[in-house]
């Protein structure tokens, strides 16, 4: 390949992110649009008022056992929620129509390269699992991402243990991929589907089975 060619192929790649950003910073700045709108949700921009709910809701460990405790402190969530312009990650607040504010989606992980994002969700108010919010929220998140972005593939881990959320993302479409088994005391994971010795070895060591799952427009169910 030519130095022209070269150059070419670098100025096409730098346009399509272009293209790419202004879709992103669109949804960044989260202009509701009906991508993210569903019949008794919507995702909406976090804000400074969300925060306190949302760190009592980071130290819950009905909620922290199944989606991790992820702050040491507000201004450690301050900074992952309130962060604008960043093009690895989107987060959303889940208000309901009838509730408000019910939790919290996002999708982290983005390669705009590889057309693949992870996806992150919980719902705050316990009292509120098993009544399909879930499954609307992440039907909500991914058909917008699918219909104004370059996204292709969005996956997901979850506990092994944790039925009530695979169930809510086979409803929407969400496939079981792999299996990763992963070492708690040492921290170290690996995709271990064919591997059932994975990485906890020895006295003390304890390990979690974590499901991958991925969800393509081919498998999205509307
Ligand atoms: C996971 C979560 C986001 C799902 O949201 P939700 O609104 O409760 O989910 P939905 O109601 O859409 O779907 C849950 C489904 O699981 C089913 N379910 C509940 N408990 C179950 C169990 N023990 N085994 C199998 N299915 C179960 C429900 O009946 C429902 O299925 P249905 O609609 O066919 O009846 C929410 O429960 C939550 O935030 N949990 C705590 C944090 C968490 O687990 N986050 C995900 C980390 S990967």
């Amino acid at each position: 390949m030519n130095s022209l060619e070269t150059r070419s192929i670098c100025v096409l790649f730098a346009a399509d992110s272009f293209w790419e950003e202004a879709r992103v910073l669109a949804i960044a700045e989260h202009k509701p649009g009906p991508g993210f709108v569903g019949p008794r949700v919507r995702l909406r921009p976090i804000l400074e008022s969300d925060l306190p709910i949302l760190m009592k809701w980071d130290n819950d460990p009905d909620i922290t056992r199944w989606a991790g405790k992820r702050f040491e402190d507000d201004a450690d969530a301050r900074e992952w929620y309130l962060a604008r312009r960043n093009l690895q990650r989107k987060t959303f607040a889940i208000e309901s129509n009838e509730h408000g504010l019910i939790g919290e989606i996002e999708v982290i992980n983005i390669s705009w390269r590889l057309h693949t994002a992870e996806l992150r969700i919980f719902i705050g108010q316990k009292e509120l699992w098993n009544r399909g919010l879930g499954e609307e929220a992440v039907r909500v998140l991914v058909s917008g991402f699918f219909e104004n972005t370059t996204l292709r593939e969005i996956f997901l881990k979850v506990d092994e243990d944790n039925l009530r959320a695979q169930r809510c993302y086979r409803k929407v479409g969400f496939r079981h991929k792999g299996r990763i088994r992963f070492c708690t005391s040492t921290g170290r994971g690996g995709d271990t589907d064919g591997d059932a010795d994975g990485y906890a070895h020895g006295d003390g060591d304890t390990s979690s089975t974590l499901v991958l799952m991925t969800l393509t427009p081919e498998t999205f169910r509307r």
